[in-house]
């Protein structure tokens, strides 16, 4: 497949020779000379282990070229590969004008050359640009710019995961080949192109795509950020970080897992709010700084005032709260979200009628008891026997239990407004007029 890789720095100069090596016939191209000289050389432009190689055997067998040109490379060419930079901008922002200018480059090339036998091009966007870009600025760019032209074009994104460092190695070998993309053709070529990696390619919506690899970086910066913080206050503790971590990371079910990564819900419960909280004072009383870790309180707690201005936000008073407790099958209440939830909304003059078939005000008792009385006194009161008794006249329910008698009495008795915290009540439910996921 004749390819056109646009930006010969880390991203693009690694793709370029890597699908280069898999027999493509790629077309680098940047508007900085230096680098097309480099690769044209048969040299690398940047530094990464086995990069040199691999140009130097592509370039030497005709399956890789460099230029400046746009529309050498885009003669016949059936994808482009957008992989110019998207630095900061001031603000923070994505700076997206390199993108804008390389994509513009490619609609006025795409109206002159000679199109692909196929009649139809493919523009990937392989830099990180935040979601919605495709979409609002390259979509709108090749339907405006080719309109009349010989050729047909569709765009897509496929997020890049190597690092630098290891950049050959991660391309052959990514955790995840992603295309996000609405035109099927362009879903069929990058899955074409991409054909000699093991990992199979996922096409979803673009916005996905784009969203992932913030969310990979995110996540990876924050784990850094976990580690480095446990380790400032671990050290005033006397303890050695490293020996907690290693262990840490030996539990694969809890830790290292997709365990606790499912949007929803607040946390809650006996133990996760308490032990933060004396992380935490042990910090302050050593004057260590731990803002990330701090954070997660202040972000836990606007998750519960979301939801509040939510149903605040709804038409009507009355509210079925199906589930109490702060997970499934257990009857502990303490710190329990859904009760901070239940007090919030009395406190707001609603109706609360609250089922949860696991909880009996009766059988409560110490400390359990004693947080409950003290955050919903009247709770017997508002507790039903039955699902359906809560959701009669309410006008919103909020769900965050996956009891089937409550699925049941959904269906039977849809709400105006449900409001489903933990996203796990199937298809049926999800597809009611009145539904709302947590967390997307
Ligand atoms: N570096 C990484 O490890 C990495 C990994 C994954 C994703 N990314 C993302 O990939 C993108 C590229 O990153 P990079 O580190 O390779 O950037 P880079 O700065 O190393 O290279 C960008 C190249 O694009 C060229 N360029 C700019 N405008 C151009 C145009 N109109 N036409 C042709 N070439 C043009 C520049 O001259 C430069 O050589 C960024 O969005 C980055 O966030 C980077």
């Amino acid at each position: 497949m004749k390819v056109a890789v646009f930006g010969l720095g880390y991203v693009g100069t690694v793709t370029a020779a890597c699908l280069a090596s898999q027999g493509h016939d790629v077309w680098g191209v940047d508007v900085d000379v230096a680098k097309v000289d480099e690769v044209r050389a048969g040299r690398s432009p940047v530094a990464e282990p086995g990069l040199e190689a691999l140009i130097a055997q592509a370039v030497a067998g005709g399956s890789l070229h460099a230029t400046t040109s746009c529309a050498d490379a885009l003669h016949m060419a059936e994808v482009s590969l957008v992989c110019v930079g998207t630095p900061s901008a001031a603000g923070g922002a994505a700076e997206l004008s390199y993108i804008r200018r390389s994509v513009a480059d490619i609609v006025s090339a795409l109206r002159l050359v000679t199109p692909p036998a196929s009649g139809h091009h493919s523009v990937v966007i392989r830099s990180t640009v935040p979601p919605g870009t495709v979409e609002e600025t390259i979509v709108p760019a090749l339907s405006g710019g080719l309109a009349g032209a010989p050729v047909t074009a569709g765009a897509a994104m496929c997020p890049e995961f190597l690092r630098e460092g290891s950049g050959v190695a991660d391309f052959f070998a990514s955790p995840l080949v992603v295309v996000g993309t609405a035109d099927p053709r362009v879903a069929g070529t990058v899955t074409s192109l991409f054909g000699f990696l093991e990992q199979p390619v996922r096409v979803v919506g673009t916005r996905t795509a784009e969203s992932l690899k913030y969310a990979c970086n995110a996540f990876h910066a924050t784990k850094v950020s976990f580690a480095n913080e446990m380790s400032r206050l671990l050290r005033v503790a006397g303890v050695d970080s490293r020996e907690v971590m290693s262990l840490f990371c030996e539990d694969q079910v809890l830790n290292i897992s997709p365990a606790y990564l499912r949007p929803g819900f607040a946390f809650g419960g006996s133990c996760l709010p308490k032990d933060l909280r004396s992380l935490l004072h042990l910090a302050r009383t050593n004057s260590v700084d731990l803002p990330m870790l701090a954070g997660t309180l202040a972000t836990n707690e606007l998750t519960i005032s979301d939801i509040v201005d939510r149903v605040v936000a709804c038409d009507g008073r009355t509210v079925a709260l199906l589930g109490l407790s702060f997970k499934a099958n257990t009857d502990d209440l303490r710190e329990s979200p859904n009760a901070e939830l239940a007090e919030r909304l009395l406190g707001k003059g609603f109706d609360v009628r609250i089922y949860d078939s696991v909880v009996n005000p009766a059988r409560l008792i110490g400390a359990n008891r004693r947080h409950i009385e003290a955050k919903l006194p009247h709770l017997g009161r508002l507790l039903t026997h039955e699902p359906g008794e809560a959701l009669r006249g309410a006008d919103a329910a909020i769900v965050s239990s996956i009891d089937p008698a409550i699925r049941a009495a959904l269906l039977g008795n849809p709400p105006r407004h449900l409001f489903d915290l933990n996203g796990r009540l199937g298809q049926q439910i999800e597809s009611l007029p009145g539904y709302e996921g947590i967390g997307w």
